[in-house]
């Protein structure tokens, strides 16, 4: 990666993620909007808090970076990207559950059932996702209808039991009885694969890309995707809790079997490289204008946090 290059990369991620929480902000306010009864003051406080408290803000990144590359509107991206980062968000405050991976700290904060308690904990969670729906299908998102329905199918089945809810299952089973590779890599295709992957196709779908086009993004991100759980695997033997902002050494801890575990670091090192290269590849055809979204590949790859 070029100095130059990362540190357009890191600017353009912050001022992303700064506009992101702007309307994250305004949107999970406490007033209650047009159509809706009311708005429980505890219930918003702990959305808030699974939403509102850091994260790198990469998803909504992907989105809006990806839209761009086909002149897409900005606002509808940024609504769109707003979307997801609320699914993401409720997928992490489901994971920590103590039925789940019983975690205390993430992005370096209390949990939400930690700092509420388990049962605001599930329902901010099932909040969000439900939320998520409906700030896509809004009328405040200026798409036509057909690219929101084309948006809210493709994100329901990454969401659900073929994509993220689907992978976490088979992830817990893991702790028990051990998949092959083969089976590793397609519950991580799964569990974080293919979030990753709507957020690229998400782009493509905004911009009204042509149909080969949509898929070479939406490859692109599994690609990412794949490179993005191998390094929160790496991370979780190799960093340490206060870098992270989240509990490391769970995955050995809970017996977990991972890629890492399976072939050691510097097996996974290589691994990465390899889809950096395969990412850069698919996106080889938009020319310098995929440059961020290849630097945003290597990003994922040799992150520290
Ligand atoms: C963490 O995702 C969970 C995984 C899918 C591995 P991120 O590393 O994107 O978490 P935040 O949003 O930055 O906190
Ligand atoms: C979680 O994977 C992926 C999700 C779908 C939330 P992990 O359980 O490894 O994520 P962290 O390490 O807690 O962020
Ligand atoms: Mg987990
Ligand atoms: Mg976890
Ligand atoms: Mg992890």
């Amino acid at each position: 990666m070029t100095d130059q290059g990362s540190s357009l990369f890191q600017m353009t991620l912050q001022q992303r993620a700064a506009s992101v929480e702007l309307l994250l902000t305004d949107l999970l306010s406490d007033q209650p909007h047009s159509g809706e009864i009311s708005r429980p003051t505890r219930l918003m406080a702990a959305m808030r808090h699974g939403v509102l408290n850091g994260g790198k803000r990469l998803r909504p990144f992907l989105v809006m970076e990806s839209a761009a590359l086909f002149g897409a509107d900005s606002l509808a991206a940024l609504r769109v990207a707003a979307a997801l980062e609320c699914i993401h968000s409720y997928s992490l405050v489901h994971d920590d559950l103590p039925a789940m991976d019983n975690d205390d700290l993430r992005r370096g904060q209390p949990t939400v059932h930690r700092k509420f308690d388990e049962a605001a904990a599930i329902l901010a969670g099932d909040s969000l996702l439900t939320y998520a729906f409906e700030l896509i299908a809004s009328e405040a998102t200026e798409l036509d209808a057909m690219a929101k329905v084309a948006l809210i199918t493709a994100l329901a089945r990454a969401a659900g039991v073929g994509g993220m809810t689907g992978g976490q299952a088979l992830d817990l089973e893991a702790e028990k009885v051990k998949p092959d590779e083969a089976g590793i890599i397609r519950l991580q295709a799964m569990k974080t694969g293919a979030l990753i992957r709507f957020a690229c196709e998400a782009g493509a779908i905004i911009g009204n890309a042509n149909p080969e086009d949509r898929e070479r993004l939406a490859e692109y991100g599994s690609a990412i995707g794949l490179a993005f759980q191998l390094a929160d695997d790496l991370l979780d033997v190799t960093a340490d809790a206060s870098h992270m902002g989240k509990a490391t050494g769970k995955d050995a801890a809970a017996g977990k079997a991972t890629l890492v575990s399976m072939h050691g670091i510097d097996w996974t090192r290589q691994q990465l490289s390899g889809l950096v290269a395969q990412a850069e590849d698919l996106l080889a055809p938009f020319g310098p204008q995929a440059s961020l979204l290849k630097e945003a590949a290597r990003f994922i790859a040799e992150r520290q946090s």
